[in-house]
């Protein structure tokens, strides 16, 4: 079971989409996926579980005093007055024949109340509860128990932040990878990255030393999260005059070169530099983007509201803009089937890679 986070501080860059569609590429070449939606937005849950469902799993009863989101693991697990209890639930768009399984851990907006519950300080630098920044992990083996099925991926959503639900989600990871859409602040995001990750690995490790129960194998294993590369989200492509294949508009492969070279000089050098824990960028890693997802327009809104991922999208109509109630174009299906082919490679890279 390899868990993975998609990250990055910077609101809007496609974390959300692209964790929700590449879970449906990985289900679809028969790997089994447990999504875990940390994030308090819930804006993975809404697309997968569709908002109707979603809002039935906040009905509190006495049998269920937090409903059947995430909540109900993480308050008893902090409060420890009562068991901690998981549910999961199945996307609202069945995944074809042959599919592996994906499940999802629905989201709640008390996450807020958890990531002021959870101290760095105290819970983590002092040691006295490292166990509270495993919650990921916790979730992930109980479900993977209760459903009897080891997941071969963990995928979980986080909110734009380095707060401490994002750090307990890196720590619980075994890789990340970093979307970035093609605007100026995307490299700059990419130097916080590179500026933070090495400090959240000095408080771990001074946590884990610090730590009473070091015999705990779970605080052994994580704590250790590599970065395994960016995909460039959202970018405009066009076919100028006399060329046979469209590219990137010069703007936006400005700003994908600045990406580039941040990630090379800001992101794994520092990161190579300052962890010496453990090898924090594989050599599999290069600047060069791992997967390429254009503008997709009006159909990634569309595909979220009707709860359609990418790849299923042209068998259902539109609902959106000029074309609601009518058809998708053939340039739109093309883009699709496209797009879904380049989350199907990053899939195939993380199959072939993060192991
Ligand atoms: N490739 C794309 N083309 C067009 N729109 C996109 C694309 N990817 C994402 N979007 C849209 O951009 C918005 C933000 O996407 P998403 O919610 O996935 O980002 P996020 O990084 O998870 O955001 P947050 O930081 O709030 O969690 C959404 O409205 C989504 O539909
Ligand atoms: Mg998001």
């Amino acid at each position: 079971m390899k868990t993975i986070t998609l990250f990055n501080n910077k609101g809007g860059v496609g974390k959300t989409t692209l964790t929700w569609n590449l879970s449906v590429s990985l289900s679809s070449k028969g790997k089994s996926v447990l999504l875990i939606d940390f994030d308090p937005q819930c804006n993975l849950s809404i697309a997968v579980i569709g908002e109707k469902k979603f809002e039935k799993l906040f009905k509190h009863t006495t049998s269920e005093p937090y409903g059947r989101t995430i909540r109900a693991f993480c308050q008893p697990f902090i409060q420890q007055d009562t068991t901690p209890q998981v549910f999961t639930t199945s996307p609202q768009y069945p995944m074809d024949q042959g599919s592996g399984r994906l499940d999802i851990v629905p989201g709640d907006f008390w996450l807020n109340n958890l990531s002021d519950i959870l101290s760095v300080g105290t819970d983590l630098i002092a040691g006295n509860a490292i166990n509270r920044f495993l919650i990921p992990s916790l979730i992930a083996d109980k479900v993977s128990a209760a459903n009897n099925i080891e997941y071969d991926y963990v995928i979980i959503d986080v909110p734009p932040s380095f707060n401490s639900i994002v750090r307990s989600a890196l720590y619980c990871s075994d890789y990340y990878l970093v979307p970035c859409t093609a605007d100026v602040f995307s490299s700059y995001c990419i130097g916080l990255i590179g500026e933070t990750l090495p400090i959240f690995n000095e408080d771990w490790t001074q946590g884990v030393k610090r730590s009473r129960n070091l015999s705990n194998n779970l605080i052994s294993s994580k704590g250790q999260p590599k970065f395994a590369g960016w995909i460039f989200n959202g970018f405009d492509k066009r076919r100028n005059p006399g060329q046979s294949q469209a590219t990137e508009i010069a703007a936006d492969a400005a700003h994908r070169d600045k990406i580039k070279s941040s990630v090379e000089k800001h992101l794994i050098k520092r990161l190579k530099k300052s962890v010496s824990e453990y090898n924090a960028v594989p050599s599999f890693v290069s600047n060069e983007p791992v997967a390429k997802v254009e503008d997709l327009n009006v159909m990634a809104p569309d595909s979220i509201l009707q709860s359609v991922p990418l790849k299923y999208l042209s068998r259902v109509k539109p609902t959106r803009g000029v074309l609601a109630r009518g058809a998708w174009s053939a340039p739109q299906k093309t883009l699709m089937q496209n797009m879904s082919s380049e989350h199907d490679k990053l899939a195939d890279y993380i199959i072939n890679h993060l192991v």
